[in-house]
């Protein structure tokens, strides 16, 4: 490319995350200096938090952390697990691994249902494993596994799931909020994770950590530290954080949801089809 050009041209992020965000979100960022212990903050937070649940599907306000998506699943299973726990994770791609190499990291014995990377499994397989492991309490799995682009059909298995398993299904739904109408008080997800830099729109640093009422009677006793999902939930409820707080991003995301709140989910939902349609139309037509 020429030097003159250059600076003319808009880059494109055709990434399933970090996607691109608004200018005026990232002005909104820019203008960020605040305190985060300031009772200036405390709408920032409260608003967010308020925001971000609908996307959930959830009564429940859902925690902000600072971190990347990553960040939210070994949050999720450094508070719901603990050492020797059997668990089933869904492994259809590089993100069921993730969940896999995060669960084996804390001890848990993990049970992995493999599936054909581009593929997804069927429901009988998921009860099978069930019915062979009597001990496993908790399900880990993704909604969309982003590596293969394959969306799970959570929204068949997990209510047909919900009244045959009592332990907690844990839900990765980093890449499929937004893009996907996720329900979680209805479909029975314990706990449900989303990240900034996907569908939201808003620059990578924070991830969304979605707890169901009675989840929370279920945690973890080994304790945790900075992702101490019970302190930042106890923080969050006054406004804050446990932690200082990426206040940039903050205000960027609240900037993003307060547009996005003009809008109905399947507005949103159809959004993003249409964009996932109009690239892999584009993609077939380049050819390979
Ligand atoms: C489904 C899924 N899970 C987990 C992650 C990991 O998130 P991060 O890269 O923000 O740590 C990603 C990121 O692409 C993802 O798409």
């Amino acid at each position: 490319m020429s030097q003159l050009l250059s600076p003319f041209l808009k880059a494109r992020l055709l990434t399933p995350g970090p996607t691109p965000s608004p200018e005026w979100a990232k002005l909104a960022a820019a203008s960020a200096d605040i305190y985060h212990r300031s009772p200036a903050f405390v709408p920032y937070i409260k608003r967010c938090q308020m925001n971000l649940a609908r996307y959930f599907g959830s009564k429940q306000h859902p925690i902000i952390l600072t971190s990347s998506g990553t960040g939210a699943m070994e949050a999720a299973v450094l508070n719901f697990t603990d050492p020797e726990d059997e668990v089933l994770v869904l492994v259809a791609g590089k993100f069921g691994e993730r969940w896999a190499q995060i669960a084996d990291t804390f001890q848990c014995k993990v049970h992995s249902l493999k599936v054909e990377w581009g593929n997804t499994t069927d429901f009988e397989a998921i009860l099978e494993q069930l019915k062979l492991k009597p001990g496993i309490t908790k399900i880990f799995l993704q909604a969309t596994e982003t590596s293969t682009g394959v969306f799970h059909p959570i929204d068949q298995w997990l209510p047909k799931l919900r009244p045959l398993f009592t332990g907690l299904i844990i839900v990765d739904a980093i890449s499929a909020l937004l893009a996907h109408s996720i329900k979680m008080d209805e479909w029975g997800i314990d706990v449900c994770l989303a990240a900034s830099q996907k569908g939201f729109g808003v620059a990578p640093g924070l991830a969304f950590v979605c707890v169901a009422e009675a989840a929370w009677n279920k945690m973890s006793k080994r304790g945790a530290y900075y992702f101490n999902l019970q302190k930042e939930r106890e923080a969050q409820c006054q406004g804050t954080t446990s932690w200082t707080s990426a206040t940039t991003l903050i205000k960027e995301l609240d900037a993003v949801l307060e547009y996005l709140a003009e809008f109905q989910i399947e507005e949103i939902t159809n959004h993003h089809r249409v964009l996932a349609s109009g690239n892999s139309r584009s993609y077939k037509s380049n050819g390979p």
